[in-house]
């Protein structure tokens, strides 16, 4: 099976992560993106580990709920890959046709993939000329272990349903960024400027960092160009640790308490999950800079659950020095009021990035 195979029949975005079963199916009108069914399916914990799935019956049950929850009768499935199973490269080829590189692509990936060949999928997107070699181009090519996509097909297919593209969760995100109109490179720009305060703007760079329960999706586009991707292992799941250890309660009492009584956490808690986080993302950034110094990142947008968190774009603003926005895709999709409780879909926009991004697969051309 090819990774970014697409079919013509409407697509249901479906990510499978740690924590749930995301559900969504758009409709695309003239004045933009509808929302046709949603599901927000709990998992129980370590149902999935690492993208693994370790308890299918579990999965599968949830995948069946999500789908009477959503009402759809949709069966093709659009779903995300992402963690250590997943290699992501921006490489650099001789220029050459899509139909030469299709060729010589699995001789690039055991190049590049620390698996063997015979055990992953492999797919590759051209993303353009190189900006300092005419004669190369750029080309992302991904990799994925074949047990991990084929656990996931298992349980669609137990719920009935069929994945017919396998994306991966950075590129969802990006997807669902672009189409939406938050990567609007004019805005990006004025933005940089003001940001620069007179100084000589020179290029710039956003990156979109997607902060779930263990991993965080990074994807920094230099002039709205993919140029750094990787997923890091950190993530509300470790805060959730900490208030368990320090207020001595259970999981699900940490949990709870994250989400409905956060001014009682304790705030040393907080501070250590901040900067924790912080450093993580900053690797990347650092990572991205020392190849990239003349497009430095003006702006981050974050998405998943932890953007939830109360002021989290404020506490990464402090400790980054970089402008730090909400990435909420339902601020852009039209969310039928008599069909779904807009208000809390709204509250709870920016965990529902990646099963938008991958549910606009549907409308690629
Ligand atoms: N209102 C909230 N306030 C604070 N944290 C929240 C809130 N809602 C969810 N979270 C946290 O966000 C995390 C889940 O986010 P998300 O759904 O993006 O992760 P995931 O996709 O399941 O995980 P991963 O991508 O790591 O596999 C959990 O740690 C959860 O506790
Ligand atoms: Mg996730």
């Amino acid at each position: 099976m090819k990774l970014f195979s697409r079919k013509k029949d409407t697509l249901i975005g479906v990510d499978i992560s740690a924590t749930a079963i995301k559900l969504i199916e758009l409709n695309k009108k003239k004045s933009g993106y509808v929302l046709q069914s949603f599901a927000n399916v709990p998992l129980p914990r370590d149902a999935i580990v690492e993208n693994t799935v370790i308890d299918s019956i579990a999965v599968s049950q949830a995948l069946l709920d999500a789908i009477e929850e959503s009402g759809t009768a949709m069966k093709n499935v659009s779903l995300a890959v992402s963690g250590n199973a997943l290699i992501i490269k921006i490489i650099q080829v001789p220029v050459t046709s899509e139909f030469d590189l299709e060729a010589q692509i699995s001789f690039e990936a055991d190049q590049h993939v620390p698996f063997d060949i015979e055990d992953v999928y492999s797919d590759f997107q051209i993303l353009g000329a190189n900006e300092d070699d005419p004669e190369m181009m750029d080309v992302v090519l991904v990799a994925c272990r074949r047990e991990v996509v084929d656990d996931y097909q298992l349980v669609l297919s137990e719920a009935g349903l069929a994945a017919t593209c396998v994306d991966c969760a950075v590129f969802a995100i990006e997807n669902a960024a672009e189409e939406l109109g938050f990567l609007d490179v004019d805005s990006l720009e004025m933005d940089a400027a003001e940001a620069m305060d007179g100084e000589e703007a020179g290029g710039s760079a956003s990156a979109l960092v997607n902060i779930g329960a263990n991993i965080i999706n990074i994807n920094i586009l230099r002039e709205g160009q993919m140029t750094f991707v990787r997923d890091q292992f950190y993530g509300g799941q470790n805060l959730t640790e900490l208030i368990q250890k320090n207020h001595a309660v259970s999981f699900s009492a940490a949990e709870e308490m994250k989400k409905h009584s956060f001014s009682e956490i304790d705030p040393n808690i907080l501070e250590e999950f901040y900067s924790n986080l912080s450093a993580e993302i900053n690797r990347s950034l650092d990572f991205y800079s020392a190849n990239n110094a003349e497009y430095p990142v003006q702006t981050i947008l974050i998405s998943g659950g932890c953007a939830l968190i109360p002021d989290m774009d404020v506490e990464l603003y402090q400790r980054l020095g970089i402008e730090t926005k909400i990435f909420n895709p339902f601020a852009k999709i039209e969310v039928p009021e008599h069909l779904f409780d807009a208000e809390s879909l709204f509250k709870i926009g920016p965990m529902m990035v990646v099963p938008i991004g991958l549910a606009m697969r549907s409308f690629d051309q």
